[in-house]
């Protein structure tokens, strides 16, 4: 075999691929052959920070386990779980709840709460708030009996599958119904800002890079009703440090809102959630 040139071998690469039967994952194959050979030309990768990639990378994985996630973590901090995010998710109707990345502290199963229940099962001093508003479908008719499964953090940054030891499993968590006019009625905490795990190869990476890990307060929600296209959002506090440095670059504008003093003075946020309608559901005649 003779001498390669870089493109050569770049070519050479992409035309083994050639022969992948399945469409989809020769464009995807290919696309990051070319992509990641081009990274490669463009810094001058040297072996040294090959193999250091190669070690972040490794570590990456090794330092998961059921209940952390680091290379999801790593894509959250580099903006690509919010680029795909952007890529499956604009363009549909405007004036719909707009989608936001999952998270790893997402668990299945949360406890089932009356409305106006509180999802506080450990008083840590936080800050009381009421979580409110409505379900709503694209023509503004109110989804009876959407179910709104929530989770937040603790007023001490944590949320409970972090701290098993301390926080109960359900604490601020819980799934919701929407009643007949479509309302849901949550009691809580404000939610706080908090470091995303940063004792791990992201943490470092962050720090390397002179980012900070913090997220913005927020509250994550996922709502689903029967004829409806599901959301996985949040709605995040507007008096909140770091809403235009989220560490995962997850806020969007259409999902920030004020938490205000009501009559007792307990702060109350009030946030409507508008559902696609799902593919062959029948139109609402109002
Ligand atoms: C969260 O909001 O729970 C989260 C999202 C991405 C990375 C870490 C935490
Ligand atoms: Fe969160």
């Amino acid at each position: 075999m003779t001498h390669m040139s870089e493109d050569e071998l770049t070519a050479e690469v992409l035309d083994r691929l050639a022969g992948t039967p399945d469409p989809r994952l020769r464009e995807v194959m290919q696309s990051l052959v070319r992509h990641l050979h081009s990274f490669a030309r463009e810094v001058r990768l040297t072996d040294e920070e090959w193999l250091a990639g190669i070690r972040f990378l490794t570590e990456t994985g090794q330092k998961c386990d059921d209940v952390r996630q680091e290379t999801i973590l790593l894509s959250d901090t580099l903006g690509l779980s919010s680029l795909v995010d952007l890529i499956n998710h604009t363009g549909a109707e405007p004036g719909l709840t707009e989608p936001t990345i999952l998270g790893p502290f997402y668990v299945p199963g949360s406890p089932w709460r009356e409305h106006g229940a509180s999802m506080v099962e450990y008083d840590d001093g936080g800050e009381p708030a009421i979580l409110t508003g409505r379900v709503l479908d694209v023509d503004g008719a109110p989804v009876a009996g959407a179910v709104l499964d929530v989770w937040q953090n603790a007023s001490t940054g944590f949320y409970a599958v972090q701290q098993p030891d301390v926080q109960p499993p359900g604490n601020l968590r819980g799934r919701y119904r929407t009643d007949a006019e479509g309302r849901y009625e949550i009691r809580t905490v404000r939610p706080v800002p908090y470091p995303i795990p940063d004792d791990g190869p992201v943490g470092r990476l962050l720090e390397d890079t002179g980012r900070h890990p913090w997220r913005a307060a927020h509250v994550h929600a996922i709502v689903t009703a029967d004829g409806h296209v599901p959301v996985v959002t949040h709605v995040f506090d507007r008096s909140s440090a770091y809403l235009h440095s989220d560490a995962v670059f997850g806020v969007k504008g259409s999902l920030v809102r004020d938490f205000v003093p009501d009559a007792d003075g307990v702060l109350v946020c009030r946030h409507d959630i508008v559902l696609d309608r799902a593919a062959g559901s029948p139109v609402s005649l109002g």
